[in-house]
């Protein structure tokens, strides 16, 4: 089953007797690695108490469009905009219809109108009127409009009756969700992803390092799995989990890192060096702790290999992304590594202070490449790494093709 590790789901709940299945759902959800925010209409709450889903989904339930209190922590478009998906389960006829018509006359179908997230519905209602055809072009609707519509699935109904119109299986319906994160972009290509910092030690307790949380890789590798690829990080010392479903390889310096890529560099089609690796290492490590008995002490540092540039000199050499923290002139320094590096594709991101960069899970990016500059504005840096795997699978792709043409024509 896929992973919805790091996602934000609302998760919609209205007036059905299958809504008992939602605090099942929550946690098939939650299980896959998902972050779960329960919007219940009013109806719902007759079937299933906001206690049992807030229990759960481990999150205060929003019931009202106008609940002061939420409304100053996280408002109806906040929610709209955190969402990476929205799923309603169960989805009522009366709720498929009110999206139908873009109706927003109540918090939960506000937010489907408000959103970009992509919003699944999960239809469950008695057969007839899952058949009637007031319902089917309601469907049809909301389909053309992007909707997804998981189900519904046949079988016995808590009516009575046999027919279509039960909701899928909480599962079957988390499965799905995972789905709607696949693009396939990169189906059967290998993505080989560095991150974090490297450490460069000193002594056995002392070491250079540099300001990296390593959110931006991990995001990068999670991004490269939701397109298909399988995914290789090779990590520096960081806080993070390791990503389910991507290898992770742990190193501390820059040689290891080295090593662990050029371990997997000849099986690769796509290298992106994250890694914010240390440019120097001292030239030797002291084997015990370093004693204070002098005033000045001098450590003479040697340059560190570039891993990136090792790679991109490869032949063949897979695609090759490198990321540029620049403090000023951002296009024009990146630009110069672009070339310095022979790479083909270069992310610059601001890291002045104040900016998104560091630590934060939010940032901003340039990608620049010998045809041009193009921006992804500020936003959570899983949202911006999936932006920029799209890219890159464009790029690996267009660049693959034309390789393909230039031998044919030999
Ligand atoms: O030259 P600079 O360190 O600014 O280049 C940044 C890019 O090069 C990043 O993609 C980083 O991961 C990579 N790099 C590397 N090995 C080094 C230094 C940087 O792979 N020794």
């Amino acid at each position: 089953m896929g992973s919805l590790s790091n996602k934000h789901l609302v998760l919609g709940v209205t007036g059905g007797i299958a809504a008992y299945k939602s605090a099942d759902l929550a946690r098939r959800l939650r299980e896959l690695g998902a972050e779960i925010r329960v919007v219940m209409t009013r109806a719902a709450t007759e079937f299933i108490t906001p206690l049992t889903m807030q229990a759960v989904s481990a999150n205060p339930v929003r019931l009202h469009m106008l609940d002061a209190e939420a409304e100053s922590g996280m408002s109806h478009i906040e929610l709209a905009r955190w969402a990476d998906a929205v799923i309603v389960a169960p989805a009522s006829a009366n709720f498929i219809a009110k999206m139908a018509h873009g109706r927003a006359d109540d918090l939960l179908s506000t937010l489907c109108l408000a959103t970009e997230a992509v919003v699944a519905l999960a239809p469950a209602m008695n057969q007839q009127m899952w058949e009637n055809p007031a319902t089917q072009d309601n469907l049809a609707r909301v389909k053309q409009n992007g909707v997804r519509v998981f189900g519904p699935a046949q079988g016995a109904q808590a009516c009575g009756e046999t027919g279509p119109g039960r909701m899928l299986e909480p599962t079957e319906i988390a499965a799905r969700a995972a789905e709607l994160f696949s693009t396939g972009a990169l189906d059967g290509r290998h993505v080989l992803v560095t991150a974090g910092p490297t450490w460069e030690a000193l002594d056995p307790v002392r070491g250079i390092t540099n300001r990296s949380s390593g959110k931006m890789g991990y995001a990068v590798a999670e991004a490269a799995l939701e397109a298909g690829a399988s995914v290789v990080l090779v990590s520096g010392p960081t806080a993070l989990a390791d990503p389910e479903g991507v290898t992770t390889v742990h190193v501390r310096s820059a040689q290891e890192m080295l090593e662990a890529v050029h371990a997997q560099a000849n099986n690769i089609d796509i290298f992106i060096a994250v890694a914010a690796v240390g440019d120097y290492r001292p030239e030797t490590v002291a084997p015990q702790k370093i004693k204070k008995h002098s005033d000045t002490l001098t450590i003479k540092l040697v340059k560190n290999p570039d891993i990136l540039a090792s790679v991109a000199a490869l032949s063949p050499a897979p695609f090759t992304v490198g990321f540029a923290a620049e403090t000023e002139n951002l296009e024009h320094h990146a630009r110069k590594k672009l070339l310095d590096k022979r790479i083909d594709l270069i992310v610059a991101n601001d890291v002045r202070v104040g900016s998104a960069g560091f630590d934060s899970d939010y940032n901003q990016l340039l990608l620049i490449d010998k045809n041009g500059v193009i921006e992804l504005p500020r936003a959570r840096k899983i949202r911006l790494a999936r932006a920029l795997i799209q890219r890159v699978a464009g790029k690996y792709h267009a660049k693959s093709t034309a390789q393909d043409s230039r031998y044919a024509h030999r």
